[in-house]
């Protein structure tokens, strides 16, 4: 997590770096800083507060300085509490230091090189700072060099020293750093997010290389002291000049984009009625010759997988595991070069999910991910990618990348369907065509919000919350359960309906809110008795129920209907339905939607 961001040029260097700071925000929003060269003084000034990018922006209003170069790093808290002395940048001696990742072994360093002394905060960052200045004799390179072979664990360390004005250094391993040349001068920062303003051609630092950027130009050297030429990649996607469009929150701006980015993820992977992936270059061969599939993912992303192992089920028949990806590479998992491993995610960053994905392409397996953010570190390994068309995501909570991340795993399922004689082709048009219908059934769901709105008020007092249902419905829910605790911070557990009375039940008593989803045809009786035996324990009941099983249920519960899709594709009209419920939660009780606290956009840390 946390965004960094750095710029050497002619220009001034403050607004533009807390510009980009806004836009990194995603990355952490616990505290926020800069340290910028003053001009003519050539000494590091430090401006850093607890808080958001605007506080720290009034507080460098009071004691405005002139600079053309310097740092800023907006801060999602691992080693040490949310204050300002461990926000960064951190200062020692001649060295001004900001970091993203963990340095696993700060301890050790600390005590091997007797650093107590030195260290003002409690991050592990500092002790970075701390040690190259130990190392520094006048040659920054040299000193980088030497301490950076001496950290466990993932970082991306931009860094400035006293007696080079003007110049920024930067080096990295896994978390990402990018740079470009712009017509402002040079510019670096933790995601491209920062610098689609500023340019559409960039590089990416190779891991364990040192970039030093000074106000004309950038030079790569490697470990060994030997030159390394960038890789240029151009920026083919819109990652600025979003607005909330007149919605109070990012979240429904979002919720209510679905139906337009569904279609569009869609559209261009149809051809004359059946799944085509031609355009993605992705050939008939990988899906038809893995012998089982295992996706890989963390969160939201994770909760997509376990649709789709629903569905490889039922229409495959084929063997598919769903790994979260922070357990994956210690779960011993068992993979080869019939494994067709998939990583999904929204940002492409997410560390936990990046590494699975190496560990897998390291054994062997073909690796296709399934994306958002074009250019991400993910796309960069993969073997294969498939991009979503959500288009930017601002809020921290994932809603449209959920549905489009699903458009393309229902797509590719259709398509190894085909392929593997598991559905015929007028089977698989019929299918394709249910597809189709998606958008208007979701846009259906859309136009009652309101109705969702009043149902809100139902669980908006409770501290703790159920949500019941079975099957594909329990994997709908887990996304819903974790929408609703991670915006309103109500505490609400997603439960397998058959599964309460081995345990959970006890906890149902007089007014327990209990959210039922009923969608599934085939096991609807059992559900219902699941329903009522809670009901029978005095819960309140807010049913999601789909229009055609509805019938004599309005009068004894709550009852929100979801307009009628086939069976298996009733997530999508449910999962709208629940992410309002939360959005409506949340933004009743006054919280920030978009940015609930002690959560990040983009998670880079293990
Ligand atoms: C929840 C949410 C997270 C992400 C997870 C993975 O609303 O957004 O659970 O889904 O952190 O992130 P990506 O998809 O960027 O890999």
């Amino acid at each position: 997590m946390c965004g960094i961001v750095g710029y050497t040029g002619a220009k001034s260097a403050i607004e533009l770096l807390l510009d980009s700071l806004e836009m990194l925000e995603h990355r952490g929003y616990d505290s926020v800083g800069i340290g910028c060269v003053e001009d003519n003084k050539g000494m590091v000034g430090i401006q850093k507060c607890v808080g958001r990018v605007h506080d720290l922006r009034k507080e460098c209003e009071k004691q405005p300085m002139h600079s053309t170069c310097g740092i800023g790093h907006t801060r999602w808290a691992t080693h040490g509490g949310v204050y300002t002395k461990n926000a960064h940048p951190h200062q020692c001696g001649k060295v001004t230091l900001v970091h993203n990742g963990i340095v696993e072994n700060y301890r050790e360093l600390t005590e091997d090189y007797e650093l107590q002394g030195k260290l003002r905060s409690e991050t592990d960052t500092e002790v970075v700072a701390a040690l190259l200045d130990r190392y520094y004799q006048g040659d920054a390179e040299e000193a980088i060099k030497r301490v950076v072979q001496k950290l466990k664990g993932t970082f991306a360390l931009v860094m400035m020293f006293e007696e080079e004005p003007g110049t920024i250094y930067a080096i990295r391993n896994v978390s990402p750093i990018v740079a470009a040349e712009c017509e402002r001068g040079m510019m670096l920062a933790s995601d491209l997010t920062a610098l689609g303003n500023f340019t559409k051609k960039y590089f990416v630092v190779p891991e364990y290389c040192v970039l030093k950027m000074t106000k004309d130009k950038m030079v790569i050297t490697n470990l060994d002291g030997e030159g390394v030429e960038p890789q240029m990649q151009v920026l083919d996607w819109k990652v600025s000049g979003l607005g909330k469009e007149g919605y109070p929150f990012y979240m429904e701006k979002e919720i209510m984009e679905q139906p337009n980015v569904f279609a569009e993820t869609i559209k261009r992977r149809i051809f004359k009625g059946m799944p085509d992936f031609s355009a993605d270059g992705l050939s008939d061969d990988v899906l038809m010759s893995c012998k089982r599939i295992c996706i890989v993912a963390c969160g939201t992303a994770m909760h997509v997988g376990l649709i789709t192992q629903a569905l490889v089920k039922s229409i495959l028949h084929m063997h598919i595991d769903v790994e979260l990806a922070s357990e994956f590479m210690y779960s011993d998992p068992v993979l080869d070069k019939d494994t067709l491993v998939i990583a999904v995610s929204q940002s492409g960053e997410t560390v936990d999910t990046l590494e699975a994905f190496k560990y897998a392409k390291k054994c062997g397996a073909t690796c296709l991910s399934v994306l958002n953010v074009r250019g991400s570190s993910i796309s960069r390994v993969s073997d294969y990618v498939l991009y979503t068309e959500a288009g930017p995501e601002i809020a921290v909570a994932s809603t449209k990348a959920y549905t489009t991340q699903l458009a393309v795993m229902y797509l590719m399922v259709a398509k190894m369907a085909f392929l593997r004689g598991a559905l015929s082709e007028e089977e698989t048009k019929a299918y394709i065509q249910e597809l189709q219908n998606v958008p208007s059934k979701m846009e259906e769901i859309l136009d009652r919000k309101k109705e969702i709105h009043v149902i809100a008020k139902e669980v908006l007092e409770s501290k703790d919350l159920f949500m019941i249902g079975r099957g594909m419905d329990y994997s709908i829910l887990l996304e819903g359960s974790l929408k609703l605790k991670e915006v309103s911070y109500i505490h609400s557990e997603a439960y397998a309906s058959g599964e309460l009375k081995h345990g959970p039940i006890a906890l149902i008593t007089e007014h327990t809110p209990v959210v039922a989803l009923v969608t599934q045809g085939r096991i609807m009786s059992k559900e219902l008795s699941n329903i009522k035996e809670v009901k029978a324990r005095g819960a309140n009941v807010v049913l999601f129920i789909k229009e055609k099983l509805a019938t004599q249920l309005k009068e004894d519960y709550n009852v929100v209907t979801l307009p009628d899709l086939e069976d298996k594709f009733m997530v999508f009209p449910a999962i709208v339905a629940l992410q309002l419920l939360a959005y409506y939660v949340s933004s009743d009780k006054g919280f920030d939607v978009d940015k609930p606290r002690n959560l990040a956009k983009v998670v880079t840390v293990e």
